[in-house]
């Protein structure tokens, strides 16, 4: 295990203190906004380019309890610094799975769209993705409430570096989940198999001797699978083209996906955060199943883009539009 991990401080997530996380926030990005003490929602009306200049945030300055349904436009670590010890029942989040390669063009697949990821933000050294990780899981653990369910995505490229973050947090895992996708991109080298899984690390928030009374829906997951116990392997086609209708992402989630890990893990009207929520997937399911749901996202056109998708959707159900 390299060093970066091994300085990550046991337990240090838990500790209701001021303590400051192990990276500075990326001031590059959209920062976000304070005034009178509460950090603003991403404003949809707001130009996209130049983007406001970034406003200095100081950690554990005035803390808030963010209102439900919103997104934060900025970088995720700094956001969580903003929000109160417990604020959310549950997380569910995919965060960069540090696959990019920087700007390297990638290599495609003649006989599809493939495109390899080389997004920026997706791209980091090994040491600083262990810090990024660490520093993030660090602010999650401390924003949801003891027991609650946090719930993270990744492949084999970064999943070994949150299950090692987590055991060094002492942090009780409950599952790994297999999100199987039967209609996978083929293999363009032809030399290794088929990439066709995600996985999922279920992990009840506190100490691993600790952990109770998390929320797991076992009836709903049973009638899910036809009166059978839900296993820990879900097969789930790749997100559908009717799901992006709104514009793009390049790791957008199939919804299927995510309502199953809403209904599993959260109750209705239960405080839900993804703090990367791309173009909303998590933050769209919650909405459908009647969760409450606050997202923290640093582009502007991702959050912009998950409105869209909720407000759609809301259309289709007849209901207003989110800020109304
Ligand atoms: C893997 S994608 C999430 C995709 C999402 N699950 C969906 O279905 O659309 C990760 C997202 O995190 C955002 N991101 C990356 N680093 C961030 C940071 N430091 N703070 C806030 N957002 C960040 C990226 O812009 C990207 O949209």
């Amino acid at each position: 295990m390299s060093a970066a991990i091994s300085s990550i401080p046991v337990k240090a997530a838990r500790k209701k203190s001021k303590r400051r996380s192990v990276t500075e926030p990326d001031l590059s990005y959209p920062q976000p906004v304070i005034q009178n003490g509460a950090v603003l929602p991403f404003d949809r009306e707001r130009a996209y380019s130049p983007i406001n200049a970034p406003v200095a945030f100081q950690p554990s300055e005035q803390r808030i309890l963010p209102l439900g349904n919103q997104i934060y436009a900025g970088d995720t670590i700094a956001t969580l610094q903003g929000f109160e010890d417990n604020s959310f029942d549950a997380c569910i989040t995919d965060p960069p799975y540090n696959i990019a390669r920087g700007n390297k063009k990638g290599m495609t697949w003649a006989f599809s769209n493939h495109v390899t990821m080389h997004e920026k933000w997706d791209a980091y050294s090994t040491d600083d993705y262990e810090r990024f990780t660490a520093a993030w899981m660090s602010e999650v653990c401390r924003v949801v409430k003891p027991n609650g369910n946090i719930f993270i995505f990744g492949s084999y490229h970064n999943i070994y570096t949150v299950g090692a973050i987590a055991t060094r947090m002492e942090m009780k895992i409950l599952n790994s989940i297999i999100w199987a996708k039967p209609n996978a991109q083929p293999n363009i080298t032809c030399r290794m198999f088929t990439e066709s899984t995600e996985q999922l690390v279920w992990i009840c928030n506190n100490h691993f001797k600790k952990a109770s009374k998390w929320t797991y829906n076992y009836a709903h997951m049973k009638a899910l699978n036809g009166g059978k116990q839900m296993r820990n392997y879900w097969e789930i086609p790749l997100t559908p083209k009717s799901e992006k209708t709104e514009g793009k992402h390049p790791a957008q989630k199939p919804l299927a996906l995510m309502e199953r890990i809403v209904l599993a893990g959260t109750h209705p009207g239960d405080r839900v955060l993804d703090c990367f929520a791309g173009s909303g997937s998590t933050l769209l399911a919650c909405d459908k199943l009647d969760r409450r749901w606050i997202g923290i996202e640093r582009d502007d056109n991702y959050c912009d883009l998950a409105y869209r998708r909720i407000d759609r959707e809301r259309q289709q159900r007849r209901l207003l539009p989110v800020n109304t």
